[in-house]
């Protein structure tokens, strides 16, 4: 199996565990993973041998048992529930869904809450949300509640580290299930994080940031975390350049 099935085999597995401890023990055949992951075979084996442990329900034996069936972003929130799918909600205070306008044109992917986040339950409210709100209403000249953000990860890891696989893994249905459901048509991936992650790739941020690339089918554009911009201000510029690539695709005047 290729690196690939492997990560989708483990992202299946932990929903298929999740799905069991829910109740559902039986998949209705024919459905598709939405947004259309499912592109391999990925058999109940390859699930089983990547993830051993998962303890896979009966009738769970194809890519889509992943699949959320949530409509809205209430419902998915309310299936994400009080989630203990990954050992970050041993530490978290609270988990951060996301926030903006359901139907936003752009939707930005930071990486995971920190703390003021973990403690407001709302993603990039601290020093590095602040200027991430200004490159949105003082830069684009929209308001921030006009966007959507959220983050790959839920729950905050603790001391601020990177999220591990498995955490990214139990998160993942999650969030292409937001971003399937804004369906905007932009992503702005904030961050080598989560770039790298929704690109499934380990090229640097300095190479990918300000080239478009492609997520199921949207357009996203890897830019460098407002956090970083806080350490590194002279990296802002880049951002900038990065921002007006995206809002010249939005129709946006920058003049
Ligand atoms: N950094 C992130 O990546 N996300 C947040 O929500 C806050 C800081």
């Amino acid at each position: 199996m290729s690196q690939e099935g492997r990560r989708i085999a483990r992202a299946l597995a932990a929903h298929a565990q999740w799905l069991g401890m829910s109740g559902v023990d039986e998949i209705p055949p024919g459905l598709d993973w939405p947004g259309g992951l499912a592109t391999q075979e990925v058999s109940r084996s390859d699930v089983a041998s990547a993830m051993p442990e998962a303890n896979l329900p009966g009738a769970v034996s194809s890519a889509a048992a992943a699949a959320s069936s949530s409509n809205d972003l209430g419902g998915l929130r309310a299936e994400i529930g009080d989630c203990t799918r990954c050992r970050l909600s041993g530490t978290r205070k609270q988990i951060v869904f996301g926030t903006g306008n359901p139907n936003a044109r752009v939707v930005f992917v930071g990486e995971g809450p920190g703390r003021d986040e973990d403690l407001q339950g709302v993603p990039f409210v601290g020093r590095a949300g602040e200027l991430l709100t200004d490159i949105i209403e003082k830069g684009m000249k929209i308001p921030r509640s006009e966007v959507y953000i959220c983050n790959v990860v839920k729950c905050r890891p603790p001391d601020n580290r990177n999220p591990e696989p498995e955490e990214v893994d139990a998160c993942a249905p999650f969030l292409a299930r937001q971003i399937e459901i804004v369906a905007p048509e932009v992503i702005v991936a904030l961050g080598k994080f989560a770039a790298q992650t929704l690109l499934e790739t380990k090229t640097p941020i300095t190479r990918l940031r300000g080239h478009w690339h492609e997520y199921r089918g949207i357009a996203l554009m890897p830019t460098f975390h407002p956090a970083h911009l806080l350490r590194n201000p002279s990296y802002k510029r880049q951002v900038w350049e990065d921002i007006k690539q995206v809002m010249e695709r939005l129709g946006l005047s920058h003049a």
